[in-house]
């Protein structure tokens, strides 16, 4: 079985995955305690996929013997991207050859311009058969999953240009990003884009519950609802809250303020206070109030969020919400590159003082 493949060093990336892969679903069975949610109810079949109805469409079909295009999947985090594509190609493929015919690289891995002339450029090379071991056909092709595309730098993503076309009778490629911005032009035209949509509430609301379930948690119907709300349409980062939230409550309930308490959100009354001192207060006074914020140790981003919700859906004239919110990117930004938590708040804050008071 191994005749069709020449390559030894492809195999190394795969064994060291598929030993924590196999080694975690092995122990899955004896202390299933240990695994984290999120991966023990990640779907194992494309069907099992929630609310991306084309991208599964498009899958299935391939699934059901029909040619599959090279894919980039784009869209925010923890709505499926990774799942989907690993799904599918376990599907395609079976857990034996799936090894074999899935070469799968993540920001974790080295994906430089070498990467792509040795690794990806060999693998793409390799040709395949179209019968698994078991006699069940499968498609003739590979696939290179490209996980994190967006950090993959530009010399590297234009390398993969002409490897894309050289080799389409042998692989399929799925890119797969946050930001599509951040991935070259001419690679996106060589793709069929699919935008995986933040999860509806609904579908958000129904997969928690039946984890519940699955899980024999007690639950209040407010606590569900407000893990869905924190997390905005990113189902990993809500499953994360259940798991946390029911460790926190053992065998009682998990409550409303439980969730919120563990999500790290400002409670709303803290919001308003802050924006009455801006609306109202003297500068000492806002001095004081950011400086408790902060060595309450609420993360400066999360307040920043926070605040422009209330912003804009605040009272204020729409020419002062654009400057506060101009500035608003900018402190976001100064943030993300590690700028002192207090100063930024201060200034922004500083901001809305005089907005609103002209
Ligand atoms: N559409 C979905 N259907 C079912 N489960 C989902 C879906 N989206 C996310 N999940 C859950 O969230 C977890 C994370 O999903 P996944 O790793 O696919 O996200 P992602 O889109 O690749 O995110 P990132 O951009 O951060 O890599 C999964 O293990 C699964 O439990
Ligand atoms: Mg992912």
């Amino acid at each position: 079985m191994q005749a069709f493949l020449k390559g030894s060093a492809v195999q190394s990336v795969r064994a060291q995955k598929d030993k924590t892969s196999s080694s975690s679903s092995a122990g899955a069975e004896r202390k299933t305690r240990a695994v984290p949610w999120v991966e023990k109810y990640r779907p194992k079949c494309v069907d099992e996929v929630a609310f991306q109805e084309e991208v599964v469409a498009v899958l299935k079909k391939s699934l059901d013997g029909a040619d599959l295009p090279n894919l980039l999947f784009y869209g925010p985090p923890g709505t499926g991207k990774t799942s989907t594509i690993l799904a599918a190609a376990r599907e395609l493929y079976g857990p034996q050859l799936f090894r074999q015919r899935v070469l799968e690289l993540n920001a974790s891995d080295e994906r430089g311009i070498q990467v792509v002339r040795e690794k990806v450029k060999n693998f793409a090379q390799l040709t395949v058969a179209g019968s698994r071991p078991d006699g069940k056909p499968c498609p003739p092709f590979k696939i290179i999953i490209l996980d994190e595309a967006d950090s993959m730098t530009a010399p590297a993503q234009a390398a993969l240009r002409r490897t894309m076309e050289k080799e389409s009778r042998t692989t399929r490629f799925c890119l797969i990003c946050n930001y599509i911005s951040r991935i070259i032009e001419p690679l996106t035209s060589r793709c069929s884009k699919f935008r995986f949509k933040p999860l509806a509430n609904q579908i958000q609301e129904e997969r928690l519950l039946s984890i519940c379930e699955k899980e024999e948690l007690k639950y209040s119907r407010e606590s569900i609802s407000a893990l869905v709300q924190v997390s905005e349409g990113d189902l990993r980062k809500a499953i994360t809250l259940l798991q946390s939230a029911a460790r926190l409550s053992m065998d009682r309930e998990i409550t409303e303020t439980s969730v919120i308490e563990i999500a790290g959100v400002v409670p709303p009354k803290t919001i308003d206070k802050l924006l009455q001192v801006c609306f109202r207060g003297t500068f000492e006074k806002l001095e004081v109030v950011i400086r408790e914020l902060v060595d309450d140790g609420y993360a400066a981003t999360q307040i920043l969020t926070q605040l422009h919700d209330a912003i804009v859906e605040g009272h204020l004239s729409d020419k002062q919400k654009s400057a506060i919110t101009e500035k608003m990117a900018v402190v976001g930004k100064c943030l993300l590159d590690g700028a002192d938590e207090y100063l930024q708040l201060l200034s922004l804050c500083s901001l809305i003082m005089h907005q609103s008071n002209n």
